[in-house]
């Protein structure tokens, strides 16, 4: 799987966010969507009408953050809305894995987000329900706050779990993401970057997400190369 970069709209004008999309066509992976309801996180965005209306405003797919209390209900009509990618909190799910597969039967792909304080090695068993894993590198609820370098361990040790799974699941990271630290976050075994501020905060979106993805694989691959043993073998 190659690497990729998700710019999150909440760094966008949220009254040109069809504009917001055009402006990453062709250089984005996927448009995060950060869906926010002043009780889960203390900040209110978007919600269902808008995806649907973003649905029909852009190819790119949707990859949506639901940092929302009671996701077992609310998650699933996002995938019935279109979007590709639907992750919610651990924190605030009842039954994420029931959630998940919801999720998957609507034709999304699932996604469990965990904030900064949350660990993550109690959900091992739970990983193979989902194809994302979302670690937080800030505190949810808003954009341009500092990326945590002390998430880099857990990025790590989350990257040994999915490996540990057998499954193909991506490991993103959301927040304080740049290319100094999507460099970082890849190191540490990240393969999914979300940027709001580093994308939408530049004069051209479209050429900061290159920018990052390029700084991202430059690392992921001296990473990889490190591991390779003399005689070429892996590890
Ligand atoms: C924070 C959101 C992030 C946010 C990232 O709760 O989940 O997606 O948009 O913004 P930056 O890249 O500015 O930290
Ligand atoms: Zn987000």
């Amino acid at each position: 799987m190659g690497l990729l970069v998700a710019p999150s709209l909440l760094a966008a004008d949220f009254a040109r966010l069809a504009d917001a999309a055009a402006a990453v066509d062709g250089a984005a992976d996927w448009l995060h969507v950060d869906v926010m309801d002043n009780h889960f996180v203390p900040n209110l965005t978007i919600g269902l009408p808008v995806v649907r209306s973003l649905r029909s405003a852009t190819a790119l797919p949707l990859d949506c953050h639901l940092m929302i209390e009671d996701p077992d209900r609310w998650a699933p009509p996002y995938a019935e809305a279109g979007a590709e990618s639907v992750t919610i909190h651990v924190e605030a799910a009842a039954d994420p894995a029931g959630t998940a597969r919801a999720i998957r039967a609507a034709g999304g792909r699932a996604g469990l987000a965990v904030k900064p304080g949350t660990p993550v090695d109690p959900y091992a068993e739970l990983l193979g329900e989902f194809d994302l894993v979302l670690v937080m590198t800030v505190e949810p609820g808003f954009g341009g706050q500092p990326f945590r370098t002390d998430m880099l361990g857990k990025i790590a040790a989350t990257r040994n779990l999915v490996q540990q799974s057998g499954h193909a699941i991506w490991l993103q990271v959301d927040g304080g993401i740049d290319e100094d630290t999507a460099a970082q976050a890849a190191a540490a075994g990240a393969d999914v970057f979300v940027a709001g501020s580093a994308v939408y905060g530049a004069d051209d979106p479209a050429a900061a997400v290159e920018r990052i993805r390029a700084a991202a694989t430059a690392r992921a691959g001296a990473q990889a190369a490190t591991k390779q043993s003399p005689g070429g073998a892996d590890e």
